[in-house]
C-alpha cells in the first residue's frame, strides 16, 4: 500500500490547441491540391464520360451529394470541437473547486489536529495541578493519621494504610494519563529528548526487541503542531511494534534537511528547496499482507495527520517481510500556529 501525491497542475494544462491552425492548412493544402488536379487531368469531364452509361443511378448528383456531406461533417466537428471545449471549461472550474475544497479540508483537519492537542495539554495539565495536588495531600494525611493510629487504634491504622495504597496507585494512573496526553520532556527539551525518552520507555517495556533511534538536523522552530505529529507517528509506530512484532529489531530515522521541489499550484513553475523532516520506521517482525482488509484506526490517523499538513505518508509491508512506514513533511507546516 502506498500513496502518491496527486499531481493537480497536470490536469490543468490547457488542451493542445497549436494544432488546429496545421489540420486547417492541411485541408485547405489538400483541397487546392485537388483542384489543380482535377483540372489538370479534366477528372469530372472523365467521370461524366464515366458515369454517363449508368445515368440511371444519378451517379452525375454525386459531386453535390459529396459536397454537402463534407460541409456537414465540417459543421459537425466544429459543434464538437466547441462542446468538447465547453466541457473542458467546465472541469477545469470543477478540479479548482474541487481542489479548493481539499484545502479547506486539509486547513479543517489541521485545526481538529491543533484543538485536540490544545485540549490534551489542558487536561493534562490540570490533572497534575488538581488531582495530583490533591492527591499528594491525601496521601499526607493519611500518613499523618497511620503515624498517630500506631499501636493505639490498629484498625484506624490499617485503613489509613490503605488510602495511603489507594492514593499512590491513583497517582500512578494518573501520571500514566498524563504522560499519554502530553509527552514527558516535549515542551521542556524538545522532539529528540521526548523520543528518546519514548523509545527508552519501549525498551524497558518489550526487552525481546531491539530499538535505534537516530535523529539528525536541527528541530527547534517547529510548529506545536508538527511537533506533535513527529512525535505520535513514532508513537503509534512503536505501539503497533509492541502489538505485532514484539521480537523484531526496529530502526527508526528522523532527519531534517533541504530538499528541491516543486511547489504547490498555486506557484506552478516556481521551484526552490523546501525544508523537509523524513520519518522512517522499520521493523523486521512478521510484516503484514497489505492488499488484506484490515480494521486498525493507527495507519489511517497517521496519514491524516501527515496529509493535513500537506506531507506524503506511505507504507510498506508483506507477509515474513517486515514493515516500514515513511512520512514527508515540510518543515514550514502549521506555521501560523505557537511555535514549540
Ligand atoms: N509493525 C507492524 N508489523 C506487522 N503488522 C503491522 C505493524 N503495524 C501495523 N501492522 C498491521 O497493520 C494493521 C493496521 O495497523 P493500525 O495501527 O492501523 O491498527 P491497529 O494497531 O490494529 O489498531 P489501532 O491502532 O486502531 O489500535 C494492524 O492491524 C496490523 O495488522
Ligand atoms: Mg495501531
Amino acid at each position: 500500500m502506498s500513496s502518491e501525491p496527486v499531481q493537480p497542475s497536470s490536469a490543468r494544462r490547457d488542451p493542445p490547441s497549436s494544432a488546429v491552425p496545421r489540420d486547417l492548412a492541411c485541408v485547405l493544402a489538400l483541397t487546392l491540391l485537388a483542384a489543380t488536379l482535377g483540372s489538370l487531368f479534366d477528372v469530372s469531364e472523365r467521370a461524366y464520360r464515366w458515369t454517363r452509361r449508368l445515368e440511371r443511378f444519378q451517379l452525375d448528383e454525386l459531386p453535390l451529394t459529396l459536397c454537402v456531406l463534407s460541409l456537414g461533417l465540417a459543421w459537425f466537428a466544429w459543434r464538437r470541437y466547441r462542446e468538447t471545449r465547453r466541457e473542458l471549461a467546465h472541469r477545469r472550474v470543477l478540479e479548482q473547486e474541487a481542489e479548493r475544497l481539499l484545502a479547506d479540508n486539509r486547513r479543517l483537519a489541521t485545526e481538529a489536529l491543533q484543538a485536540e492537542e490544545l485540549e490534551r495539554r489542558h487536561l493534562a495539565r490540570e490533572l497534575h495541578d488538581e488531582l495530583g495536588q490533591y492527591l499528594n495531600a491525601i496521601s499526607l494525611d493519611a500518613a499523618r493519621i497511620r503515624d498517630l493510629s500506631d499501636a493505639r487504634e490498629p484498625e484506624i491504622h490499617r485503613i489509613s494504610l490503605a488510602v495511603m495504597q489507594s492514593a499512590s496507585h491513583v497517582y500512578r494512573q494518573i501520571g500514566g494519563m498524563i504522560r499519554r496526553l502530553r509527552p514527558i520532556g516535549l515542551d521542556e527539551f524538545g522532539l529528540p529528548s521526548a523520543l528518546e525518552h519514548c523509545v527508552d520507555g519501549w525498551r524497558e517495556r518489550l526487552p525481546e526487541a531491539s530499538f535505534s533511534l537516530t535523529i539528525e538536523g536541527d528541530y527547534t522552530g517547529l510548529s506545536d503542531t508538527l511537533t506533535m505529529t513527529l512525535y505520535r507517528l513514532v508513537q503509534e509506530g512503536l505501539t503497533n511494534v509492541s502489538k505485532f512484532a514484539r521480537r523484531s529489531r526496529v530502526e527508526v530515522f528522523m532527519v531534517r534537511a533541504p530538499r528541491e521541489a516543486q511547489s504547490p499550484t498555486k506557484n506552478v513553475g516556481k521551484t526552490g528547496p523546501i525544508d523537509e523532516i523524513v520519518v522512517t520506521m522499520a521493523d523486521d517482525g512478521p510484516g503484514v499482507d497489505l492488499d488484506a482488509p484490515r480494521a486498525g484506526l493507527g495507519l489511517i490517523g497517521m496519514r491524516e495527520r501527515v496529509e493535513a499538513l500537506g506531507g506524503e505518508f506511505h507504507v510498506a509491508s508483506k507477509p515474513e517481510g517486515g514493515f516500514l512506514f515513511c512520512a514527508r513533511l515540510p518543515a514550514h507546516a502549521g506555521l501560523a500556529d505557537p511555535v514549540n
